[in-house]
């Protein structure tokens, strides 16, 4: 039976959350270059904008979400004991919302239901963000080599059909999104992808990312205007094939 009663001597079922408590906070990566260094392919302010308000909005979020997340992991129901009829639950405000506590399970499942796409959205900024950099270089462009060149064309006949490929799919993102080059370890091959907003390419296709492109309008506007085609033809100038051939090279272990 609920009851609205608040008891001090009501007995906790607690989770063991001890180490949420001493978790990290994420924080903001800086960059492996200067701002400027991806013109003329990509301006200044751009990246400066990208980089320190866009990314960093997705860290400060990420940050907030988790905070939540973890106080509604600890919330807890407090039983109070009356005699032979059994446990008696309580509710107050720092308990689990009432669906939760109705249920009767621990913890306040419907609170963290609730906080999934924030999760899901500011998580996948800051992965994807913290991919993007590394992808990019100043001394980028031309064609990977070795294993990740032979990977390439054996799985999409060559390099020049690849870029093609994932230049159309990237193009093709209806709103916001990414392009995304992935490795599929099950099959163990290389896959193109394109998935909307900030969603993560390996929370929500399994596949490993190795190359993202970012096709959000924050990525290019102020410099490409809409003309996201444009914006496509010169990022192929920055790629940091040594990055995606790293990555590459790390998963298909
Ligand atoms: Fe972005």
């Amino acid at each position: 039976m609920l009851s609205r009663a608040l008891c001090g001597t009501g007995r906790q079922l607690a989770p063991a959350l001890g180490y949420l408590g001493s978790r990290q906070k994420h924080s903001l990566p800086d960059l492996p270059y200067d701002y400027g260094a991806l013109e003329p392919h990509i301006n200044a302010q751009i990246m400066q904008l990208h980089h320190s308000k866009h990314h960093a909005a997705y860290v400060n979020n990420l940050n907030d979400t988790e905070e939540k997340y973890k106080e509604a992991l600890a919330k807890e129901m407090e039983f109070h004991h009356v005699g032979q009829s059994g446990p008696e639950l309580l509710i107050s405000s720092d308990l689990p919302t009432l669906a939760s506590q109705s249920a009767g399970i621990s913890g306040d499942v419907t609170a963290q239901i609730a906080l999934q796409p924030a999760l899901k959205f500011n998580g996948g900024g800051h992965i994807n963000h913290s991919i993007f950099w590394t992808n990019l270089s100043p001394d980028g462009g031309g064609e990977p080599k070795g294993e990740l060149l032979e990977a390439i064309k054996r799985d999409f006949g060559s390099f020049d059909k690849f870029k093609e490929k994932l230049t159309a799919a990237s193009v093709g993102v209806q709103g916001s999104g990414w392009g995304w080059l992935g490795f599929n370890k099950e099959r163990g091959h290389l896959q193109i992808a394109a998935c909307p907003n900030q969603d993560p390419l390996q929370g929500t296709t399994g596949l490993i990312p190795l190359l993202g492109i970012d096709v959000w309008e924050h990525a290019y506007y102020l410099q490409y205007k809409n003309v996201r085609p444009d914006y496509l033809k010169a990022i192929w100038n920055v790629i940091n094939w040594e990055n995606v051939t790293e990555r590459y090279m790390a998963c298909k272990k």
